[in-house]
């Protein structure tokens, strides 16, 4: 079992609030994950959206790992860490043409292309360069991954993907373009999935699709599902490595994958989101009349998943040696209410100066930080190998 350890004597000498990544821990889920899909005709992709630090995406590039961006800022990080274009799949509901530019001068793997207009914008570009550029058709699956309404994508009233209405029009489309060479179909129901059942429907949509295009004449190189696998928030140090045996094992059992067809996947959290935590100090303890408010020097800026998605991530006291606990709510410096990572938590006796670990921080942390009120933005540090 890997646990985090937290190297507390060197932090006590750093600047919080930072985020800590336990590079044995990723390494050790990058492992696991590959054990899964070895000898498979799939292929992962990282979502670079859950955590671009360059550090990060070197230990995934040498894990061999190919990547997902979703905007050319992510493309420009991707290749600043060593993917090369054709290890590069991009998707979004609206790249902007000079970013369509950038990944068709760097020949990406494929286009995952979210609407009809979109498909003829890329086919322009194409051609005003000479290329083909590879496409999969992002498709609105219309099924319900009951996660929180956010990180739900794959609902026909969400803004995402072609919906099944128009598919047909759509594959049509891509084949009667000359610059444009259709590989697949791309499909993202949602985020921070653990029940596996919309995964299930999923393929079962996927299967009836095929058929659908076979009948038609039409088939696919490659089927990818996006990602969504979640991960433990409740438990980081008892689960720090999703299921991954559970979902590639939905996936294999349930989806027809047709010879020599390539079957993608677009992890984000499930890599990255257990080894990383942010340390933050505690600068006043005050008593309201009704709650004890441990207030830190890490703010909804540093970590938003709170305040946005009512997250809750494990708090952690790192350094108290107190045997007596309290309830403290645990709330940051911005000038919002919104700005509070726990009510009512438990932890040993907590006082200005200790240090607290906010756990499962990894995925969706770091990256969507911000400077909200000035802040600095957070630094990083990680663990030795
Ligand atoms: N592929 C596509 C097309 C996506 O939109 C996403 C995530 C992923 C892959 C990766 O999903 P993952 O494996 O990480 O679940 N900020 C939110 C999560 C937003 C997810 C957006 N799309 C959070 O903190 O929970």
């Amino acid at each position: 079992m890997i646990k985090t350890i937290f190297p507390i004597d060197i932090f006590k000498h750093c600047e919080t609030p930072f985020y800590y990544y336990d590079l044995e821990l990723l390494k050790a889920t990058l492992r696991e994950m590959k054990s899964h899909v070895k000898g498979l005709p799939y292929k992962v992709h990282y979502a670079v959206k859950a955590n671009a630090n360059p550090r990060i995406l070197h230990e995934i590039r040498e894990a061999g790992l190919s990547i997902d961006c979703v905007s050319g800022g992510e493309i420009v990080a991707a290749l600043a860490a060593g993917f090369k274009g054709d290890a590069i799949a991009f998707a979004g509901v609206g790249k902007t043409d000079r970013e369509i530019a950038l990944g068709i001068n760097h020949d990406i793997f494929c286009f995952n292309v979210e609407s009809l207009p979109e498909l003829d914008v890329i086919n322009e570009i194409a051609a005003t360069k000479g290329k083909k550029a590879n496409v999969a058709l992002r498709v609105n699956p219309n099924i319900d991954a009951h996660t929180h309404k956010y990180i739900t994508t794959g609902l026909s009233e969400n803004k995402f993907g072609i919906n099944l209405e128009l598919l047909d029009a759509a594959v049509d489309k891509a084949l009667s373009l000359p610059d444009v060479n259709l590989m697949g179909l791309h499909f993202h129901i949602g985020s921070q999935l653990l029940d596996f059942t919309p995964y299930k429907m999923l393929c079962e949509r996927i299967n009836e699709l095929q058929e659908h295009f076979e009948n038609r004449g039409v088939s696919f190189k490659i089927i990818n599902v996006g990602g969504g696998l979640g991960i433990d928030y409740a438990n980081p140090d008892a689960n720090p490595i999703p299921d991954f045996k559970g979902y590639f094992d939905t996936f294999k059992e349930n989806l027809k994958l047709r010879p020599g067809q390539e079957l993608h996947f677009e992890l984000g959290r499930a890599i990255v989101g257990q080894c990383g935590s942010l340390i933050t100090r505690v600068l006043y303890v005050k008593n309201g009349t009704t709650r004890n408010f441990a207030i830190v020097d890490a703010g909804m800026t540093d970590l938003i998943r709170p305040a946005l998605y009512q997250a809750h991530h494990v708090v952690q006291n790192i350094t108290s040696e107190s045997v007596e606990t309290a309830k403290y709510d645990i709330v940051g410096p911005i000038c919002e209410s919104s700005d509070k990572f726990a009510s009512d938590e438990s932890l040993p006796e907590t006082q200005r100066g200790d240090l607290l670990a906010l756990r499962s921080a990894g995925a969706y942390g770091e990256v969507m930080s911000m400077q909200y009120n000035c802040r600095r933005l957070p630094s990083s540090h990680f663990s030795r190998e």
